[in-house]
């Protein structure tokens, strides 16, 4: 089956980031002049998705607008001849569907997802976390990377990477045969180990391809680990059922919704943008620390 849909869970809290995630999602923070989501949005397309479901909280009229037109901004661009910048405003609203849901609570992850279920239907589809960003230099990005893996297991396939001892404490971590396998074969999925726990150091970063018997999964969950609904735990079961599969994937990868990896992402992209790039590389040559 084709991969056509995604959905891209945008309804956390954000609360690493308070309090400029109070009245702003975080997904919308700026790297350089991109919000987070949009890098997202874009490896979504590029990927072949064609209908993109992004789910929100309560600031989700941000977000919806985001993908909107704007009139009065349109006009005074035009107005004002600043073309270069009316085409990149306009190019967000004609890139892709964008269905935009709302997941009234944070009752986790895995909760998120399932407000996806009435679009996405029995269509297999990726997720892509709303604030991790992925840049593949060279070749297809991660969502194409693990669309082709997809067609390979033909099972639910995972983007996994190998993090140290020190940090699978924040991540969903899996449990496989062969870690040196090209696809791995999944036993379960623990959420967020503590070091000596973890069935390996193969960690979930936020991308992912399911095939929709996962939604039952959800469905029959009670909540996991605090309280909240965890998508580890559905990846368990379908795991143990229909199959799971994970890959490592070659690319950058910023953790955009962590303080520390939302200022690497703006430093590194923007020592890559056109306009800022060279001055920037200029200050941090000459910054004294
Ligand atoms: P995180 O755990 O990183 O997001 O979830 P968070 O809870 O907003 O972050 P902190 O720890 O409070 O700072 C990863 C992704 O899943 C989404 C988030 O928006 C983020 O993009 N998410 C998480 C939801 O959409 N709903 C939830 O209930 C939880």
């Amino acid at each position: 089956m084709p991969l056509k849909k995604a959905v891209i869970p945008a309804a956390g809290l954000g609360t690493r980031f308070l309090p400029a995630t109070k009245t702003v999602p975080k997904e919308l923070l700026p790297i350089v002049d991109k919000p987070i989501l949009l890098y997202v949005v874009e490896e979504a397309i590029a990927a072949g998705i064609e209908d993109i479901v992004i789910v929100a909280g309560r600031n989700k009229n941000a977000i919806e607008d985001f993908f909107d037109r704007s009139y009065e901004l349109e006009d005074t661009l035009y107005k004002t001849g600043k073309t270069e910048l009316l085409k990149v405003v306009k190019d967000i609203q004609e890139m892709v569907q964008v269905i935009s849901i709302r997941q009234k609570e944070a009752k986790g992850l895995g909760h998120a997802v399932y407000t996806a279920k009435p679009v996405v239907g029995d269509q297999p589809f990726a997720v892509l976390l709303g604030d991790e960003i992925m840049i593949a230099t060279d070749g297809p990005n991660v969502t194409a990377q693990l669309h082709q893996a997809f067609e390979k297991s033909g099972a639910s396939t995972v983007a996994v990477m190998e993090v140290p001892n020190s940090d699978v404490h924040k991540y969903g971590i899996v449990a496989v045969d062969d870690t040196e396998a090209d696809l791995m074969k999944v036993h379960s999925v623990v959420e967020k180990p503590a070091a000596e726990e973890a069935p390996s150091r193969l960690a979930l970063p936020g991308r992912y391809v399911f095939s929709s018997s996962l939604f039952d999964h959800i469905e029959a969950l009670p909540p996991g680990k605090n309280g909240e609904i965890q998508l580890t735990d559905a990846m368990t079961h379908q795991a143990q059922n229909q199959g799971l599969f994970a890959t490592r994937f070659v690319a950058k990868r910023y953790d955009a919704g962590d303080k520390l990896g939302y200022l690497q992402a703006n430093i590194e992209l923007g020592l890559q943008h056109p306009q800022v790039g060279q001055d920037l590389k200029l200050y941090l040559k000459n910054l004294k620390l």
